[in-house]
């Protein structure tokens, strides 16, 4: 084995980020942990393998072991917007810990406007089908106050079909969602749908 192209004596030696370490003439890919933001494009399902869709790993395919990589909060298959993907476990677990409640705002797209009455239930907890308490209480703001099927939803929850449920217990329909921000991690605007980009170091950091 050689770091920096001197052989090394110690297997067990420190190495540094900018290290490159080589066994019998082959680079050696460093094992550290990685992290990306996807903007997911509709159409993909957020699982590692699927035989009847294309998942959002596969968008990926270019990064060496992509398929090690883990969803750290999933998104519907017709769901758009920012997902997050890592190998750290601590880190996903610390993302996606109903304990820890960090926030993701979705960007909704409803059939019938919001009535006041809903936007009271949905700001107060609702009763989701087939569950025992009500949601935590969410944000709702109108994006377009001409219009109010258009709204931005915060909530601290990642149940199954969350938002689509929660409006469903309104009596609405959600025609379109898209995920804008987990915690401090907004999608980068500068990415159209499709591509991806590494997490900077005070994102990772941000998700403590
Ligand atoms: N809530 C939903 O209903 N679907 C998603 O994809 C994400 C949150």
């Amino acid at each position: 084995m050689c770091v920096n192209g001197v052989t090394a004596s110690n297997a067990s030696m420190a190495l540094g980020s900018t290290d490159s370490v080589t066994l019998d003439g082959q680079l050696i890919e460093p094992q550290r942990p990685r992290y990306f933001m996807l903007h997911k494009p509709a159409g993909y399902v957020s699982a590692t393998v699927d035989t009847a869709h294309p998942t959002a790993l596969e968008l990926l395919r270019g990064e060496p072991r992509f398929l090690d990589l883990q969803i750290a909060g999933r998104l519907d298959r017709d769901t758009t917007g920012l997902l997050l993907l890592t190998d750290d476990g601590d880190w996903n677990h610390r993302l996606t810990s109903p304990t820890r409640q960090c926030e993701k705002v979705y960007r909704v797209q409803l059939r019938d406007p919001l009535s006041p009455q809903a936007m009271a239930q949905l700001e107060a907890g609702v009763l989701l089908r087939g569950e025992q308490r009500p949601t935590r209480p969410a944000r709702v703001a109108l994006t377009d106050k001409t219009d109010w099927r258009q709204l931005l939803l915060t909530i601290h929850e990642g149940k199954y079909h969350q938002v689509k449920r929660m409006f469903a217990a309104t009596g609405n329909l959600v025609l379109g969602l898209h995920r804008e921000r987990i915690g401090g991690i907004a999608l980068d605007p500068g990415l159209a749908p499709g591509e991806y980009r590494p997490l900077t170091a005070t994102e990772v950091r941000s998700i403590a």
